[in-house]
């Protein structure tokens, strides 16, 4: 199970502890359902209700296409995207024997980047899936009209039997085109806004079709929910919530996620999105960032070690990595490195961290440290809902609603009136 270690924040506190006070508080509002956005709160059911209803279609269908495609094409922006992208990222190695090549689309409008992608698969059959919950957004409804029309060139009729839709089961645009075509629909749940919905179809659809267990990806949440729905001071999620609000309490108002995996990258941009969205209104928040160490120590490092102090570190470790490798020796030990000679790399990547920590602590970056036990696909389910929690946890006790996002609003409304949206669409 996740583990949070303060130890790192205890020099830079007033005389006053976190506060478990307050996160009780919000704890008591998330799980009555009483606090600003309740009825969004699905999401703390969400992997006990798609085992019981969705999982078998959400298998079913990834099997239907990784027996007929080399490719899935999926289309998505946001909080349809990022979660599904972050799991394929971070299992992928692992995880992935006998799954599809996942492409993602949708989640900007970059055309060079589409072209890249339509190249790359060339004459590959692929399925597509395509994943908005409002099903206006602009992005991918554009996307989707281009694989629309590569689907439909390539199989003629029978293009609509390669796409599923993902959305809301009964507003929208691409509901209503899905009903009149008779695409395979998954359903984005009421109560679930885009940012908490990763355990529903939108992102276990192509995490399966991956190669990803997805049962074990909810068997794993679905317990550890169980657990943090206990309250007090030794929850993971109130250290965690509690340890960066009486931190930003004291002025660190940024807070940098460092990894020291790669593949971990998406997963860092899902947390800003989760983090940002849910706290960053009412003109308060703190302020998600990421660093993947150690190589952004040599980019970032000096920054951090040594420039104004308004940054708190969470660094993510993996207590074990999946793979080993011993440093070799080296006759003449003419690179001088023979001291390292028979370690295990991974040992290497630990003990580096834990040096940073200590650097960073003097330099007077304050660090919080979680512990993951391994990179698979249980460890993806726990974290998934560890940050679920701790995010609303942490919204609810600076007083904001975890669940709306308004301002994504503004930015929409001025490009539609650039590009010279009609008003009747
Ligand atoms: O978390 C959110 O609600 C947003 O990030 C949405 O997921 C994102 O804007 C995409 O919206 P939609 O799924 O309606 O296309």
């Amino acid at each position: 199970m996740i583990k949070v270690d303060l130890s790192g924040i205890s020099t830079f506190l007033d005389s006053a502890d976190p506060d478990y006070a307050a996160a009780a508080q919000a704890h008591r509002v998330l799980l009555d359902g009483s606090g600003a956005g309740g009825e969004f709160t699905g999401w703390l059911e969400l992997p006990r209700r798609t085992i019981k209803n969705e999982l078998k279609s959400i298998l079913s269908a990834a099997a239907k296409i990784k027996s007929r495609s080399k490719a899935l094409v999926v289309i998505g922006i946001g909080g349809s995207y990022l979660g599904a992208k972050a799991a394929v990222d971070m299992l992928g190695k692992t995880d992935n024997s006998e799954g599809c090549k996942i492409y993602f689309v949708g989640s900007g409008l970059s055309v060079d980047y589409l072209n890249d992608i339509i190249t790359e698969l060339g004459d590959d059959d692929f399925d597509v899936n395509v994943i908005s919950k409002s099903g206006t957004t602009l992005e991918p409804a554009l996307a989707f009209r281009i694989f629309r029309g590569l689907l439909e060139r390539k199989y003629g009729k029978a293009a609509k039997k390669h796409i599923f839709a993902t959305t809301d089961n009964e507003r929208g645009v691409l509901k209503k085109m899905a009903d009149e075509e008779g695409w395979d629909c998954f359903v984005v749940p009421d109560d679930v806004g885009g940012r908490y919905s990763v355990l529903s179809a939108v992102g276990l659809l192509p995490m399966a079709v991956s190669g990803i267990d997805i049962s074990e990806v909810l068997g794993s949440a679905s317990e550890y929910l169980s657990e943090l729905a206990s309250p007090g001071p030794s929850n993971p999620a109130w250290q965690y919530a509690a340890g960066r609000q009486k931190l930003y309490g004291l002025g660190y108002s940024t807070e940098l996620l460092a990894y020291y995996e790669p593949s971990f990258r998406f997963m860092a941009e899902w947390w800003k999105q989760l983090f940002g969205e849910s706290e960053g209104k009412n003109g308060i928040g703190i302020f998600p960032a990421s660093l993947e160490y150690t190589a952004d120590l040599h980019s970032m490092g000096q920054f951090v070690q040594d420039g104004p102090r308004f940054l708190m570190e969470t660094v993510l470790q993996f207590e074990k990595a999946n793979s080993e490798f011993k440093i070799p020796f080296a006759l003449g030990d003419r690179d001088g490195l023979n001291y390292l000679a028979g370690r295990d790399l991974a040992d290497v990547n630990r003990t580096a961290a834990a040096a940073v920590k200590s650097a960073h602590i003097l330099g007077g970056v304050p660090n919080i440290e979680i512990l993951v036990p391994r990179r698979d696909a249980a460890g993806f389910g726990e974290l998934v809902v560890f940050f679920q929690f701790a995010c609303a946890v942490s919204a609810y006790m600076s007083g904001v609603n975890p669940f709306d996002q308004p301002g994504v609003e503004a930015y929409k409304k001025s490009m539609f009136r650039m590009l010279g949206k009609p008003s009747d669409k």
